[in-house]
């Protein structure tokens, strides 16, 4: 059967205090409307619909890579409302749209399935996601006639004494018939405690027609919205945990996993060792065997097997096979070292490929150039990329000796087997095999310090 997806995400979620509009502030390195979006997509939905309204241009721009349809919730007059919204998006589909909001990440994937098939097989119209809890506090409660079969959902503010007693709630996820949805849109009312159209009466509307509606139980932690700064770091903490276990299980070893931040699409091979500080975003692979010594951030790069890396930064690049990387390199976008190489202390390398085995030990700028294999730079090496206006780029060769302190003035070429003499600075193109000297010759100038009258 057809299914899509409408994600409410229009409300300004004025609780969190902040320019920002709610749904695109991140919880493990994603924003939460996306973390919803790619657990839509991962359970099967054909089209997903963002729903916006407060901050639409900002929430369109935060979802662009995920290739989705919008809806324009003008003002914001409830979910009901909002849901009204989408109806260019629905109108003509056939099938099951399952309807959730952008604020609440914690959803799994398996239970999305679980719960699109639940609805499917059981033949409802409606189906409400739904879970116990001590403390109902400001949830909507599922009422359920004398037969356990869902009657409505009472908002809390709506609650006679009996109903607010209900200690199953609405966790706000829902599956529907898209026509059936369709139809009831049409008779909400806004004549409730709060003046809006809640999505909630949907459910008594079908019932009351005597249509089939379904619950199903799950989890409250997946169920979590987020609507301040501090439920914000308390989803964090609980997303976090979940894929520490979910690498731990595969195998991984991470020394202390509430130091260990790792996003949601991180993947990360057997007999890795992580140790505490370490940051992994994006669509980082780090294969296996790598040491991850304290205090990195990795993001969108791939790091080979056998890897070590202490204290650095590697941002969208790729570091071969037994490579090792700091403490203390920064590795920019667009890089790409090859295996068995060294990138040292103080290390910058930009958009830059390095060859298998060549060394970068300490105190060195790569900036726009095509590294060979076995080069070794000397300490203090400077890439001059730069001329003030343009950025040029350097080829260097295989088996490359860069002296100390050379600065190699783009563009520039060194070929294979040379050599660069320390302190040279190099403007023009050095032969295969030559060493280049490109530096003032010494001059001894004997007894100066005494005619100075500076002995001690
Ligand atoms: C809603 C449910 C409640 C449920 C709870 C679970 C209704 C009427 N109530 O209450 O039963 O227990 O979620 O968290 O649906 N939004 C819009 N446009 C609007 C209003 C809201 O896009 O006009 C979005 C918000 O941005 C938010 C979501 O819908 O992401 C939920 O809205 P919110 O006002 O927080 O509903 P709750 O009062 O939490
Ligand atoms: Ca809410």
């Amino acid at each position: 059967m057809y299914k899509c997806a409408a994600i409410l995400a229009a409300g300004e979620g004025k609780r969190m205090k902040s320019e920002t509009p709610k749904v695109l502030h991140k919880v493990c390195g994603k924003e939460m409307v996306n973390h919803v979006i790619d657990i839509m997509r991962k359970a099967g939905m054909e089209d997903v619909n963002v729903i916006v309204g407060k901050g639409a241009e900002k929430v369109k721009e935060g979802t662009k890579t995920r290739n989705v349809s919008y809806s324009l919730q003008e003002v914001q007059l409830g979910t009901g409302h909002a849901v009204m919204s989408a109806k260019s998006f629905l109108n003509g589909k056939n099938g099951t749209v399952a309807i959730f909001t952008g604020d609440a990440p914690l959803i799994k994937e398996e239970t999305v399935k679980k719960f699109l098939s639940f609805h499917e097989e059981g033949s409802f119209k409606a189906t409400i996601l739904t879970s116990v809890i001590e403390e109902p506090a400001h949830y909507g409660r599922v009422i359920r006639n004398t037969q356990g079969e869902v009657e409505k959902i009472v908002e809390a503010k709506d609650c006679n004494p009996e109903e607010a007693k209900v200690k199953e709630i609405n966790a706000g996820m829902y599956c529907f018939d898209i026509e059936a949805l369709l139809n009831s849109l049409d008779k909400l009312k806004n004549n409730n405690a709060q003046g809006e159209y809640y999505l909630t009466d949907v459910i008594g509307i079908l019932k009351s027609e005597g249509f089939k509606v379904g619950a199903m139980i799950t989890d409250f932690e997946e169920t979590i919205g987020v609507n301040s700064r501090i439920e914000l770091a308390e989803t964090e903490r609980i997303l976090r945990n979940r894929t520490n276990r979910k690498h731990m299980e595969n195998g991984v070893t991470i020394i202390d996993p509430n130091s260990t931040y790792i996003g949601s699409d991180v993947e990360i091979g057997r007999d890795t060792i992580i140790y505490p500080g370490n940051v992994l975003e994006g669509k980082t692979v780090i294969m296996e065997n790598c040491m991850l010594y304290p205090n990195s951030r990795i993001a969108d790069s791939i790091i080979e097997a056998n890897v070590d890396i202490q204290s650095s930064v590697i941002v969208e690049s790729h570091v071969g096979e037994g490579t090792t990387v700091g403490p203390f390199a920064y590795i920019r976008p667009e890089s790409i070292i090859g295996k068995h190489a060294r990138i040292g202390d103080f290390v910058e390398i930009k958009k830059s490929t390095i060859g298998d085995n060549t060394k970068v030990s300490h105190l060195t700028y790569i900036g726009d150039a095509e590294v060979g294999s076995g080069c070794n730079f000397g300490c203090g090496t400077v890439v001059v990329n730069y001329d003030g206006k343009k950025k040029h780029k350097t080829v260097i060769g295989d088996n490359v000796f860069i002296g100390c302190n050379t600065n190699l003035v783009s563009p520039v070429e060194v070929k294979d087997n040379a050599y660069t003499a320390a302190g040279s600075t190099i403007t023009s193109e050095v032969p295969n095999g030559a060493l280049a000297v490109a530096r003032a010759r010494q001059v001894n100038i004997e007894g100066w310090v005494e005619k100075k009258g500076l002995k001690k």
